[in-house]
């Protein structure tokens, strides 16, 4: 027999997209339960993005979960394009007023279960979703595994903020939902090092050998990444071969020391585009990369991760406080649009940067690299999609916890 449980809102997914709603949720006086299938230590330690546009920041901060951030975040103002031997410094907050944080997603998830848990709103670890039920009705309910018991959750709305491989979206009956997407030749081997960064920006490199980033969390941890094979086997990649690649690939004319230290966490992440739409069906909202996937080369996903929940957590509220459901129904429309251009940006970023075999399209490559690094209006343009759009913002949330639906 099944437990039975009830709240207003059952978040799958403790990423930030389920945290962050969480919170955005509470602060609106709206229940809500987040059920994460992973243990609490896990996603405190999983090493993913460390990139947040300053739209992301401000909302954060607005919402009272940026203090730790604001005091351990390093602020970049541009960032550097290397290819045929050469930096060159995009000014990003020149051309845009706009500045970047660099602070790990591992730390902003901390944060944001710290708040969860302050708050006093039910987080349950190693709690997998294992079935969604009744999503094109008013009572949706969401069954899910919980110390060896299985539980009920009903709820008037499920969010699906359960990441790419989780289960809301295949939750969705089949045709209702249309996928877009494309996948890489590619993919990125990423690595984290005890090591003080070796230049104060981000350095994306178009090399002969493949694309290379360097990347930073602290002023004691670098953040690098290699192109690779899709398939690529990690145990064919000792520490010293990694290091060696990277100063290859990094080196430019006028000389460059790579800093190197411990690695302490090393992995392969596929690249793909990916688009549900729409976003969602019924009484299920899908947020994040369970909507979405952009290949990590514009640094978008958590930042648009965090722009959809702002965009649901003020649509549910306004469901709530003003029983209409006009801004539900805009809601996969409105996310679609902010998505498309950030597909867009991610996808010829990474065409631009990783070397094409095909000689034509190097050519074209390096073309490319050249006009935005010496056009003004080119290089504003990449300036204004890679610093972020600004957020459309959330009403204010209300103060006064919601005491029933509207009929
Ligand atoms: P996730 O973080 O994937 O969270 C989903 C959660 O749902 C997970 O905790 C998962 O365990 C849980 N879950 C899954 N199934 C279930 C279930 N059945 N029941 C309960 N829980 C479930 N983005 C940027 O903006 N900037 C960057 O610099 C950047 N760099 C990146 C670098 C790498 C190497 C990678 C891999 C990603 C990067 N990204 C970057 C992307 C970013 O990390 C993701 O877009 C972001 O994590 C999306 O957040 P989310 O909450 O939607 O999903
Ligand atoms: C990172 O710091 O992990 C990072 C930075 C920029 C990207 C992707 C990842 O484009």
């Amino acid at each position: 027999m099944s437990q039975v449980g009830r709240t207003q809102v059952a978040i799958v997914g403790a990423g930030p997209a389920g945290l962050l709603l969480g919170h955005l949720l509470h602060l609106r006086g709206i229940d809500s339960v987040v059920l994460e299938r992973q243990s609490r230590e896990h996603i405190e330690r999983r090493i993913r993005a460390g990139v947040l546009e300053q739209g992301t920041v401000e909302l954060l901060r607005e919402v009272g979960l940026a203090d730790r951030l604001l005091r351990e975040r390093l602020v970049h103002r541009g960032l550097e394009l290397l290819f045929d031997g050469e930096a060159h410094r995009v000014p990003l907050t020149e051309l845009t007023g706009r500045e970047l944080t660099i602070y790990g997603q591992h730390e902003l998830v901390k944060d944001l279960v710290a708040a969860r848990l302050a708050t006093g709103r039910p987080l349950l670890f190693e709690a997998p979703a294992v079935a969604l039920a009744g999503l094109d009705g008013t009572a949706p309910e969401v069954h899910y595994v919980h110390n060896a018991r299985t539980h009920e959750l009903r709820c008037d709305f499920v969010a699906g903020c359960d990441g790419f491989h989780g289960i809301s979206r295949p939750s969705v009956p089949d045709g209702a939902l249309t996928g877009y997407e494309r996948e890489y030749p590619y993919a990125w081997l990423g690595v984290l090092a005890e090591a003080p960064p070796s230049s104060e920006e981000l350095i994306y490199a178009h090399h002969d050998r493949g694309f290379a980033l360097h990347s930073m969390r602290s002023p004691k941890l670098t953040r690098l990444y290699l192109q690779v094979a899709p398939d690529e086997d990690l145990a064919a990649w000792p520490d010293e071969r990694i290091w060696d690649e990277l100063r290859t690939r990094l080196a430019r004319r006028s000389g460059f020391a790579l800093a190197d230290g411990p690695i302490v966490d090393k992995g392969v992440t596929a690249l793909r585009s990916f688009v549900a739409e729409p976003l969602g069906h019924g009484r299920l909202f899908l947020a994040g990369d369970a909507a979405h996937i952009v290949p990590a080369t514009g640094a978008k996903g958590l930042n648009l991760a965090v722009a959809d929940v702002a965009v649901l957590a003020a649509a549910i509220g306004e469901w709530y406080s003003a029983g209409s459901s006009a801004a539900l129904d805009a809601y996969s429309a409105t996310c679609l649009e902010r998505v498309w251009r950030v597909q867009h940006f991610s996808w010829w970023m990474t065409s631009m940067l990783h070397p094409s075999p095909d000689a034509f399209t190097r050519r074209l490559q390096l073309s490319q690299l050249r006009y935005l690094t010496t056009s003004t209006a080119a290089a504003t343009s990449f300036a204004e999609n890679y610093v972020g759009l600004p957020l459309s913002r959330p009403s204010s949330p209300q103060s006064s916890p919601h005491r029933g639906a509207p009929r």
